[in-house]
Order: C-alpha cells, then sequence, then structure tokens
C-alpha cells in the first residue's frame, strides 16, 4: 500500500519540491497525493499543479474571527482527510492550527521549523559544542536569530501538537551563522538542511509504516 502525503504550503514549496523530486526519483517510499494552501499566490500550489497533484486552495478570510477560523480548519481538514494522508506536512504552512484541526489526524501531523527547539519544551537549546542558545519561537526566527548574533542556528521537524513550535523531535540540523549572512543567505543555507531533513523523515515514517512500498 502506498504511504501517502498531504502536504500544506504558504510560500515557495522548495521542500515540497525536495518531497515530490525524491518521489519522482524512487526514493521517497510515499507519494504526495494532496498540495493544499491557505494562499492562492503560494508557488508551491503550482509545484503541485506541475505534477498533476490534486490541489486546493482554502483561503482564511478572517484570521481574528474564530468563528470563521473554526470554520475555516473544518474546511481543510475536509479536504485534507479526503485524500485519506498517512501525514500532513506542513511545509512552509504560516497558519497554526488548532488541537480541533490535529484530531482528525492524530500523531500525524508534521511540521518543520527554521530554528533549533529543546526536546523538553524549554527556552534554550543545548548545541552539539555546548553552547546554551535561546529556543526561537513564532514567525521570524531567521532574522531574530541574526538580531540576536547568535553564533549557530539550525532547523527542526517536529510532530505537531496543540502547543505552537513544540512536540516531539523527528530530525534536528545545526547551521553556523557567517558573519556576512542576510536574513536571504541564512534562510537559504537553512532550507538546504530543512529539505534534506524532511525527505529523510518522510522516508523513515514511511518506511515504518511498512517498508518498501509500490
Ligand atoms: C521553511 O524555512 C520552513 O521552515 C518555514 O518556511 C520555509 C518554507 O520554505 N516554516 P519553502 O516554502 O518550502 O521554500
Amino acid at each position: 500500500m502506498t504511504y501517502r502525503i498531504a502536504v500544506l504550503v504558504s510560500g515557495s514549496g522548495s521542500n515540497l519540491q525536495a518531497l515530490l523530486d525524491a518521489e519522482a526519483a524512487g526514493e521517497l517510499g510515499a507519494q504526495v497525493v494532496f498540495v493544499g494552501s491557505d494562499r492562492a499566490d503560494a508557488f508551491g500550489v503550482q509545484r503541485g499543479l506541475q505534477r498533476n497533484i490534486a490541489t486546493a486552495f482554502v483561503p482564511l478570510r478572517q484570521p481574528r474571527n474564530p468563528a470563521v477560523r473554526a470554520a475555516w480548519e473544518g474546511q481543510l481538514a475536509a479536504v485534507v482527510g479526503a485524500f485519506s494522508p498517512d501525514l500532513v506536512v506542513l511545509a512552509g504552512f504560516m497558519r497554526v492550527l488548532s488541537a480541533a484541526f490535529l484530531a482528525h489526524f492524530p500523531n500525524q501531523v508534521i511540521n518543520q521549523h527554521p530554528a533549533l527547539l529543546p526536546p523538553d519544551g524549554g527556552d534554550t537549546v543545548r548545541t552539539s559544542s555546548g553552547l546554551t542558545i535561546p529556543a526561537l519561537r513564532g514567525a521570524h526566527v531567521v532574522p531574530d536569530a541574526l538580531a540576536r548574533g547568535l553564533p549557530v542556528t539550525g532547523c527542526t521537524i517536529h510532530r505537531v501538537t496543540p502547543t505552537i513550535d513544540d512536540g516531539p523531535i523527528l530530525a534536528q540540523a545545526e547551521v553556523p551563522i557567517l558573519p556576512e549572512d542576510s536574513v536571504e543567505s541564512l534562510h537559504e543555507r537553512i532550507k538546504l538542511e530543512e529539505r534534506r531533513l524532511l525527505v529523510a523523515v518522510v522516508q523513515r515514517l514511511a518506511g515504518g509504516a511498512g517498508g518498501a512500498r509500490s
């Protein structure tokens, strides 16, 4: 049986592309069956369409209205659920999903975060060289890492729980910050690691669910 992945994107979708490329090369052990987005202009949507993958734009029109937000989550859960995914990958999906959404896909949602997160939900991270650095959470962690003058940052892939930027860690990589780094150059180096880790995590989860699949 095929290990089925739904991928949610809000932006360029280069991480989605890494999954699609690994799948096309026969290396993923999984199939991307659905791409969803809260943004019509997300290039990730085009990447899905180009591969002939079912794709949906599900707009959140009033993000601060709890009733609208709950209805949107219900719509998103319904359309994702219609594709019976084994795994839901938040690949640069810039909306927080509540416990109500997650309840539809228990222990099946993973997220990538462009910074190091601690295993214990704490406020600091210990790096491989023994440094203690702040755990960066939220949507601006790449500029935050630069603004704080950190020597190192990284990326984390974790299971999603109702607590933001938390949940069991599946993979992590450190990325040194160079003196000449801009937000763009640093984020691009982080994304290189994110793509590599994401493919490896999906391979592992798909493999664990039953080995090589056809
Ligand atoms: C990644 O850095 C991810 O961690 C963050 O958004 C970025 C998505 O990049 N949440 P892309 O859209 O896959 O190129």
